[in-house]
């Protein structure tokens, strides 16, 4: 089975990037632990700080992979382009946050993407990836 997660902007400073919300792991060494626990899955990877090339990464996995786990980041909040991408591809797709972004600022409780995903996981920090990646085990 192939899993693509596909993370947004500023995720690439994960470890890095306020780590009291975001916590201390990089997203290289997370990967590779994830690869290790499910070996017999191919997870792809993609991560990218520009809206365009989420689209087409999700284009481009919405025919390869069996399930995508996305993180579109700060996109979540004011793209409806990745909404509508979601809503076109037929691969399933697990919209991940690190963070509860409930519980921090009022433009965050707003989704272009859950709407569109399977299911929403947020609050869990980057355990979220391995739930949604368990999710598309489970269903398979
Ligand atoms: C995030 C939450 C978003 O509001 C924020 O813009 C991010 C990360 C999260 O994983 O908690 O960049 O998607």
């Amino acid at each position: 089975m192939k899993i693509a997660i596909i993370n947004g902007p500023n995720l690439n400073l994960l470890g890095q990037r306020e780590p009291g919300i975001y916590g201390s792991q990089g997203f290289d060494s997370f990967l590779e632990a994830m690869r290790a626990r499910f070996p017999d899955l191919t997870i792809q990877y993609f991560q990218s700080n520009v809206e365009g090339e989420l689209v087409n990464a999700l284009q481009r996995f919405g025919n390869e992979a069996d399930g995508i786990v996305l993180n579109p980041a700060a996109y979540t909040h004011t793209s409806v382009a990745i909404g509508d991408c979601i809503a076109a591809i037929k691969t399933p797709v697990v919209e991940v946050h690190i963070s509860n972004v409930h519980a921090r600022e009022d433009f965050r409780k707003l989704s272009h993407v859950s709407a569109k995903a399977a299911g929403t996981i947020c609050g869990l920090g980057l355990d979220g990836y391995r739930l949604a990646i368990e999710y598309f085990i489970n269903r398979s």
